[in-house]
């Protein structure tokens, strides 16, 4: 596994082993980790030669979630030892964006990597997922500190999709391969925009925030701020302005078709997190 200690990777792990599995997962550190008793970790960092090779030697089945600007190298790398190790199944997260025809960068290097994992002759799943609820963790400090939440595109709905749906959603794939070989787009049961989310927040709080619907020049200073490459950043707000319903501003039955069950709400979302505001 890659990714596994990540927003959807440590549910599925904690799944994984719930029914008896031993995932092998890659981690960069161990301690920070907090493996689930039962993982076995590979300690390292995809840009370190031959560290996928060290996970994926011997594997079945793969399931790979990479992230930020060195995503694309790092899907190359892994789709590498996929090919060369004959692992059989790929699980992949990647987004919304890659729904063909991809719209900006951000969905152009999801796309690309769906093709690279493809192109190793691997039964692969993508499941392309909406906004994630746990990116509200991102307002903690203006949140805590300020009352306030600022963000950009505020009145642009996304079916906000809780990363603990889409651990479900892969381990149902991982579990019934028959399932698989396909992409599916994931999302949340609501549509419900930046300010309606804050709102929402608000109110499990008790007390009141301002919303503030953030230039989208500020949030790319914010975001280059904290070191990301300003095309990086380009690609991911020209994703998140992206008004098409079908990259995740209508919610779909994809969760409750495999799994079985509705997907979770905002409202549980944030009852389950609200003292990390506080
Ligand atoms: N957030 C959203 O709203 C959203 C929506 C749709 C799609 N997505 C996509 O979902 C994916 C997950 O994003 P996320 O923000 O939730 O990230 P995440 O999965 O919570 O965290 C990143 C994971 O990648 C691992 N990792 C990062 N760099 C690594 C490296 N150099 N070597 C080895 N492992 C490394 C980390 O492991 P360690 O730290 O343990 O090493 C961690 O497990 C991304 O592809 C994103 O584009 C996100």
């Amino acid at each position: 596994m890659i990714g596994a200690t990540g927003n959807v990777g440590r549910p599925l792990v904690a799944g994984l082993v719930a029914r008896g599995a031993r995932p092998r997962i890659l981690t960069r550190d161990p301690a920070r980790a907090r493996l689930a008793p039962g993982a076995e970790a590979v300690i390292g960092d995809l840009d370190t030669p031959g560290r996928a090779d060290t996970l994926l030697a011997g594997a079945d089945a793969a399931f790979v979630v990479t992230a930020g600007p060195d995503a694309p190298a790092h899907d190359r790398t892994i789709a590498a030892a996929v090919a060369r190790y004959g692992v059989r199944r790929v699980v992949k997260v990647t987004s919304v964006a890659a729904l063909p025809p991809v719209h900006d960068s951000y969905g152009a290097a999801h796309a690309a990597a769906e093709a690279a994992y493809l192109a190793t002759g691997a039964h692969c799943t993508f499941l392309r997922p909406a906004a994630f609820m746990s990116n509200t963790l991102q307002w903690h400090w203006s949140v805590t500190g300020r009352s306030t939440v600022f963000q950009p595109f505020g009145d642009l709905p996304q079916a906000v999709v809780d990363p603990a749906d889409i651990a479900e959603a892969a381990l149902r794939v991982l579990d019934a391969p028959e399932l698989g070989g396909r992409a599916y787009t994931v999302t949340g049961p609501e549509p419900l925009t930046p300010r309606q989310r804050t709102h929402r927040l608000a109110a499990a709080l008790g007390r009141a925030l301002t919303f503030v619907d953030a230039p989208p020049e500020q949030a790319h200073r914010a975001m280059t701020a904290t070191g990301l490459p300003p095309a990086y950043v380009d690609g991911l707000l020209a994703s998140q302005s992206d008004p098409d319903p079908a990259r995740g501003g209508l919610p779909l039955p994809t969760v409750r078709n495999l799994t079985g069950r509705p997907p979770r709400t905002f409202t549980n979302w944030l009852a389950a997190h609200v003292h990390e505001f506080r």
